[in-house]
């Protein structure tokens, strides 16, 4: 029997083909008032960006699977979601490899102004000056806010640059080599490169605020690949619009896609579409065990990846 599932947010056209040759019945949300559709949804799929609240929840009395296709599920309310014995899934590990590649991309953009550089040569500009110089990353300091999955791959690409490497987080690990601070103020004090790789949340919301870019100072950029609510984003145009710190380099932002016009408006920072996991190749796996959830809950096995509270 086809079973009937809601997508919460838009998926890719290979995912909607991949679902739709699985034989599920897709609802969309926007058919959320049906209810005859919503009695016989039993799972929820979306991406990163899916909120499913307490409301959402309360429509759905056949619910039993939230599966979010990223790694971040900040949108999904978990506690709810347990208390009505509905399983969260995401996709770690499979775009770990991406994320670390863009914050790279992004320290190196940042730090050797390569974005300005194209726009340099484009204007013309070349023709009667010469670009300014920069500042050395290789052999840089990088800290890295959350060494996670995500932060330890960052940490493998920066070795590589010969870049010195302390972290922050929940508490010191015993398998990483680098010295831990134990506040992102502390980190910041110490670093040129303040990376931000934590879940997003309301434990971690605006922890990235005015006294850590204080503490990063005028020498310092700031990298957000992690959730723009981590970042208290108004405090932090204020401090690139007084140079407060020397840039910033963000792939996530606070309501997303609209962006504040004046973080767009200025120079010091490089501003990327939320795409640290976007390539065929990662969403094309994350869109896999996505699917690998869905059919494993339906045909009552083990869930490949359950979230950390659903395990
Ligand atoms: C995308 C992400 O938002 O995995 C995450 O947490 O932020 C991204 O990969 C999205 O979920 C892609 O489908």
């Amino acid at each position: 029997m086809a079973q009937e599932i809601m997508q919460v947010s838009p998926l890719p056209p290979f995912m909607m083909k991949a679902l739709q040759e699985a034989d599920y019945i897709v609802h969309d949300h926007t058919h959320i008032k049906d209810p005859g559709a919503l009695g016989k949804v039993t799972a929820l799929i979306g991406t990163g960006a899916a909120k499913v609240d307490k409301k959402l929840l309360m429509m759905l009395p056949n619910l039993k699977l939230i599966a979010i296709c990223g790694v971040g599920y900040d949108g999904v309310d978990v506690a709810a979601a347990k208390e009505k014995g509905v399983a969260v899934t995401h996709t770690p590990g499979v775009l770990t490899d991406d994320v670390a590649d863009l914050a790279m991309g992004l320290v190196l953009s940042i730090g050797r102004r390569i974005p300005q550089a194209d726009k340099f040569v484009r204007n013309g500009d070349w023709v009667d000056d010469q670009f300014a110089l920069m500042h050395k990353v290789s052999g840089a300091r990088l800290g890295i806010v959350g060494m996670g999955r995500i932060g330890r791959a960052i940490a493998k690409r920066a070795a590589a640059f010969d870049m010195h490497i302390s972290y922050t987080g929940r508490g010191v690990k015993a398998d990483v080599p680098y010295a831990f601070y134990k506040t992102a103020s502390a980190l910041a004090v110490d670093v040129d490169y303040l990376v931000v790789t934590v879940p997003g949340g309301e434990s971690t919301k605006n922890m990235i605020g005015a006294s850590v870019l204080q503490a990063l100072g005028s020498k310092g950029y700031l990298i957000n690949i992690a959730r723009g609510s981590v970042v208290d984003q108004p405090v932090l145009v204020q401090a690139l619009k007084d140079k407060q710190i020397a840039g910033a380099a963000l792939d996530v932002f606070w309501d997303e896609p609209v962006i504040d016009p004046e973080l767009r408006r200025l120079h010091n920072v490089v501003l990327t579409p939320h795409i640290a996991s976007a390539t065929v190749e990662t969403r094309q796996a994350m869109a896999a065990l996505t699917l690998a959830n869905l059919q494993a809950f339906y045909e009552r096995k083990a869930l490949p990846t359950p979230v950390p509270e659903c395990q």
